[in-house]
């Protein structure tokens, strides 16, 4: 993994927020805070297979790859090709797919896998229609194994959005429990779902 430099990193988001608003949907990478927060909930310990979606610059992956065991198969999914290149750099041993979160199935099966117990994702639900919403929240549903866990953010107070109650939603209609936890800060401040299936 290479020694990041902090105003490069947000410098290179910030552009591609610039070039992709709908997409990467911040203007900053998640603050220590939000990372500490969405890991910890995660509950990382002992788990055999993890997807992380939309990485962006890499914050939640270099704290997910300090937690897990050496034997977790952990892989993330990124649709922005800059992104995509920034982490293949940083993270030369990680498995990347230049892909859409609403392959995770296509994605499973490359690597001959069904399921997987944890998905984290860092994907800007608000900035989403809600067909699209749906469709990738049924995507993650079909891929987490019986006990699999969904852990996601959503910033505040965009939550209380149109786009922000229709994923709350969608997020009701799928999963047994969801579970909100405390706001952190972050630009924007921001909470993380967590979703039993
Ligand atoms: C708000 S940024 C979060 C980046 C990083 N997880 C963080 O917390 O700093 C959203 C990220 O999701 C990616 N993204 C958006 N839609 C996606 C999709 N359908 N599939 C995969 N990645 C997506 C964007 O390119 C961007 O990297």
């Amino acid at each position: 993994m290479k020694k990041e430099n902090k105003i490069e990193e947000f410098i290179h988001f910030f552009e591609q927020t610039i070039k992709y608003p709908q997409l990467t949907g911040a203007v900053l990478p998640s603050s220590k805070n939000l990372t500490k927060l969405i890991t910890e909930k995660s509950n990382l310990k002992n788990v055999e297979t993890i997807i992380e979606l939309g990485p962006g610059s890499g914050v939640f992956t270099k704290s997910i790859l300090g937690k897990i065991k050496k034997d977790t198969t952990f892989f993330v999914i990124e649709i922005n090709k800059s992104f995509v290149e920034k982490l293949r750099d940083d993270f030369s041993e990680l498995k990347i797919f230049h892909d859409s979160a609403e392959n995770i199935k296509k994605c499973l099966k490359d690597l001959n896998l069904k399921t997987c117990d944890r998905i984290i994702s860092g994907i800007p639900w608000t900035a989403l229609d809600t067909k699209t919403q749906n469709k990738i929240i049924e995507e993650i549903y079909d891929s987490l194994s019986p006990n699999g866990l969904f852990v996601t953010f959503s910033y505040f107070p965009f939550n209380y959005l149109p786009q922000g109650k229709s994923f709350k939603k969608i997020l009701e209609k799928y999963f047994s429990k969801v579970k909100e936890s405390e706001i952190v800060s972050n630009i924007p401040p921001a909470f993380v779902y967590v979703c039993k299936k």
